[in-house]
């Protein structure tokens, strides 16, 4: 029999992880004939945008880079700088473009320095050939799937003039046990699924980075437990669409099965996760939220619209009753829960009465915080060849109107917990004050407090003395006087 054949998955991935190993070495020698060269250690630059998927990756990324011997800073005119892109909306490609001109000045400057392009919007056919024909100082292109060769795609530029391009159209690899260099000591995001199979009609999401695959729970909690060794107090479950989570397995595991498993873990505190899709969020979800110490009052629940001849178009599989029900559910079992969401205004054909519909969804359900977006159209969504787009001055009004009631919804939401005492996970000082400190709270609402750094990444009772919209003002309590 053919030796491949018999390798299980997991045992082909061990070996791709081998693998990368040895280039790290390699590169590892490039990057210090660097160093011999420039008299000092090299140094990289990793800037993420999008979302927390991307900044994940970038910890990956980061944790190859100072591996083969990169020293990570915050600025731009490092010896290597890698752009990990998002291409979720058109101002995000925008935003990429217009930044590479500066790097392109640094690299005049800079004989030596190298620039790298990767994530979501690689995965175009169109950004490539844009950036071959225009930005042709860019010396390597990969995409959202082949991340983990980033030592190997390291070593091909090194040895070669023309851009290195690697672009992978999907794949069903996962790759484990690579080196990650984590933002925050006390909390991670823990990827336990990539990709997405919904096809909701205006995103590009799941032609970016493939079809839906899960990690094994045991990769997962093997990962957290590591994790907790380490230090970390939180972390934050990441999918496209949580709820799908293990159904694809060898042996299908539920997401909630999985909380309920990572709930066990010892010394973790707090577990958050992102993102449940509102079509198929299980009541086992919302029992092992009731019972759970640990999983966070926080559900990020995208409505996107909330009219159902709208939410039909963008294929979201759920009309604004069933949107509203479960909404209801949630704030009836899980009251303490704080639920978010995202809104797209200027979907095709959407009219006044349509955003009429979606205030309604807004005034009901009362959120604590959502995100509101002007749709944009992404090439290649079936959205995007739909005939009424709509024009941009009734997108703009309909922006307006949504973004004014989120605010006045929110802001009652937010005052609810004035006067009581409740734990706060310290994040960092605070950017304007230096004598205080930052704190997340369970249902992820942030409270700053007089502290001193030493306080970061441990949770500590605050009292939340002054509601400001979307955060409050405080001070650290004794745990004595702790409300019962
Ligand atoms: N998987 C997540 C969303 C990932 S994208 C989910 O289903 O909730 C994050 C948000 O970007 C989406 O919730 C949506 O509100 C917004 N978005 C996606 N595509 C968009 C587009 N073409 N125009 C405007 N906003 C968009
Ligand atoms: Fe995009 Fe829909 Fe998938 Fe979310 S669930 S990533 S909005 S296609
Ligand atoms: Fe995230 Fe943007 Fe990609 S939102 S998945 S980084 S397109």
């Amino acid at each position: 029999m053919d030796e491949k054949k018999t390798l299980t998955d997991s045992e082909k991935y061990a070996q791709e992880t081998d693998r990368q190993y040895r280039y790290m070495e390699k590169a590892s020698g490039y990057v210090s004939s660097l160093a011999e060269k420039l008299g000092r250690t090299p140094t990289c630059c990793v800037t993420t945008f999008g979302c927390q998927m991307n900044a994940r990756d970038s910890e990956k990324l980061v944790g190859i880079l100072e591996k083969i011997g990169y020293q990570c800073i915050a600025e731009e005119n490092a010896d290597f700088v890698i752009y990990n892109t998002c291409t979720v909306r058109d101002n995000a490609n925008q935003k990429v473009y217009g930044r590479l001109g500066v790097l392109n000045g640094y690299k005049k400057r800079n004989p030596h320095m190298k620039i790298a392009l990767c994530g979501c919007m690689m995965q175009e056919s169109s950004v490539i050939e844009k950036i071959r024909n225009s930005y042709r100082f860019v010396d390597l292109i990969f995409g959202t799937h082949n991340i983990f060769k980033l030592a190997e795609l390291i070593c091909a530029m090194f040895e070669q003039q023309e851009t290195v391009i690697d672009i992978w159209q999907d794949t069903d690899k996962i790759v484990e046990d690579l080196p990650v260099e984590r933002k925050y000591p006390f909390k991670s995001g823990i990827n336990i699924m990539f990709g997405c199979n919904n096809f909701c009609s205006y995103c590009i999401v799941p032609y970016v980075r493939g079809r839906e695959r899960s990690r094994n729970p045991k990769d997962i909690i093997r990962e957290i437990e590591g994790l907790v060794q380490d230090g970390v107090v939180e972390v934050m479950l990441l999918g496209q669409n949580v709820n799908s989570y293990g159904k694809n397995l060898e042996e299908p595991v539920s997401f909630a099965k999985l909380l309920q498993e990572i709930e066990k873990i010892e010394g973790l505190e707090r577990i958050r996760f992102m993102t449940p899709h509102p079509k198929d969020l299980s009541d086992d979800l919302i029992e092992v939220m009731k019972q759970s110490r640990k999983i966070c009052r926080h559900i990020h629940l995208p409505l996107q619209s909330g009219s159902t001849r709208i939410l039909t178009a963008m294929n979201r599989r759920y009309t604004k009753e069933q949107y509203l029900e479960l909404a209801g559910k949630i704030r009836r079992e899980l009251p303490d829960v704080a639920i978010t969401t995202d809104i797209i205004v200027g979907f095709p054909g959407e009219t006044a009465e349509d955003v009429d519909e979606t205030i309604d969804v807004i005034r009901k359900v009362q959120y604590d915080n959502a995100f509101t977006f002007i749709y944009s159209k992404r090439t290649g969504t079936p959205a995007a060849t739909m005939e009424n787009q709509v024009p941009e001055e009734l997108v703009k009004e309909g922006f307006d109107r949504v973004l004014k009631t989120v605010q006045d919804t929110a802001k009652i939401r937010a005052a609810r917990l004035q006067g009581k005492v409740v734990d706060a996970l310290v994040e960092e000082v605070n950017e304007n004050d230096p004598s205080y400190v930052t704190g997340r709270l369970s249902d992820n609402m942030l409270v700053h407090f007089p502290g001193t750094a030493d306080l970061i990444g441990q949770i500590v009772p605050v009292s939340l003395d002054e509601c400001r919209g979307f955060y409050y003002f405080g001070k650290m309590v004794d745990k004595t006087d702790e409300e019962p």
